[in-house]
């Protein structure tokens, strides 16, 4: 028999990524496909490195997507900055910190691990002291906004105490990267990777980055070649970088590349400061609904982040059978926990184009009627009424 065509599903995406993407993203994408070295591609590639900068709120002049999703701008940062022997302080308080990990020891590199509870912020005295500790540390490597748990850490601060210890940066910022505050030049953050598919609704598979002349002469000094030819930066430039020539490196994910510059531009157009109150905006509303419900959030308020709201699963209620529920008769995708957070927490994005009322109102009304038509232990249906009232 011959094989059909594909056609997925309309979901509405609030899981912790891919969020919903932005219609006139989709649309970029099916524009004309050119060379990668046409002399209009390269110039839509200046803009693009303009948007980032926007995006990441910094001058530095690299800035580009890695053709390759927030894994692979992750990776770009360990190899680029680290050679074997160095030593790494790595945060952890969720799933990613322990990606970072990995990263560091795949490099020949020791990581010496500041753990905290998954579901806190990083505990930036724990941080210092280790520093104090370490004093060898070259890099301090942590993850922003923590989608496996819903945790905002404090990058500012994390800068200043690496900068105080001479130490360079790893911040990742693939959940937080036009969701919340992120000032990578005011705040002198290193080397910073995100990804496209989260609060800037382009589709997966590109990982915007940026680094600090600090880091780039450091890579530029490297006693050793980087072990990765794909992600070494000091080739990657030779297509990404200034000057005006470009070399050939590897074919760009033109279309995609399409996508990303139009997700940029709308978030140019809404004003990024804009952007982080829309997203606190939903979040609150989506707030009041929960805890109407009588559902409670996992972290605390004032490390929360708007754009993944992680929910405690209420006692003796199925887990998957909730989540199974809301996408069959709803279309509607929620995330579930991972690793020891799995079946006791619920992860509910409100990222980029998704972040909006529509969608606050539709997960509330959902989850309000799922959780009742099992009996599970909630207030039922005064949840889409208290988001209401939080948006007036
Ligand atoms: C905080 C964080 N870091 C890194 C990644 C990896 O990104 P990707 O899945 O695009 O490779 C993710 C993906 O969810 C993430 O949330």
């Amino acid at each position: 028999m011959a094989q059909q065509s594909f056609h997925p599903p309309v979901r509405t995406l609030m899981g912790p990524g891919p969020s919903d993407v932005n219609p006139r993203v989709l649309e970029a994408m099916s524009r004309p496909t050119i060379g990668h070295l046409d002399p209009v591609f390269v110039g839509m590639m200046d803009t693009m490195k303009d948007l980032l900068r926007y995006a990441f709120q910094t001058d530095y002049e690299l800035a580009m997507p890695v053709s390759a999703p927030g894994s692979a701008g992750m990776e770009t940062c360990f190899v680029n900055l680290l050679e074997p022997g160095d030593k790494v302080v790595v945060c952890q308080n969720g799933v990613f910190g322990g990606c970072m990990k990995e990263n560091v020891e795949r490099c020949g590199a020791t990581a010496v691990m500041v753990e905290d509870t998954w579901g806190k912020a990083v505990d930036v005295n724990k941080v210092d002291e280790t520093l104090r500790a370490n004093p060898d540390a070259k890099v301090l490597a942590f993850v922003h906004a923590e989608t496996s748990t819903g945790a905002l850490s404090d990058a500012r601060t994390l800068a200043e105490i690496a900068r105080n210890h001479d130490c360079l940066t790893i911040a990742d910022t693939v959940t937080s990267l036009g969701g919340s505050p992120l000032n990578v030049g005011a705040w002198g953050l290193d080397a910073v990777y995100s990804g496209s598919q989260k609060c800037l609704s382009c589709t997966p598979g590109l990982s915007p980055v940026t680094f600090s002349e600090r880091a780039i002469e450091l890579i530029r000094n490297r006693s050793t070649r980087v072990q990765s030819w794909f992600l070494d930066l000091n080739l990657v430039l030779g297509y990404w970088g200034g000057g005006g020539k470009r070399a050939y490196h590897h074919t760009a994910p033109i279309n995609a590349l399409y996508g990303l510059h139009e997700a940029l531009i709308v978030l140019q157009e809404e004003g990024i400061e804009n952007a982080w109150q829309r997203h606190t905006d939903n979040h609150l509303a989506l707030r009041a609904g929960i805890e109407a419900m009588g559902l409670s959030f996992v972290v605390d308020e004032a490390d929360r982040l708007p754009q993944l709201n992680s929910v405690t699963i209420p006692e003796g209620v199925d887990d998957a059978a909730v989540r199974a529920r809301l996408l069959n008769d709803y279309n509607l995708e929620i995330g579930a926990g991972l690793g020891p957070m799995a079946g006791k927490i619920w992860r509910i994005g409100l990222m980029g184009y998704a972040s909006n009322r529509s969608n606050v109102l539709l997960c509330l009304g959902a989850l309000d009627a799922v959780l009742a038509g099992m009996k599970a232990p909630i207030k039922a249906g005064v949840a889409v009424e208290a988001a209401m009232d939080a948006y007036t």
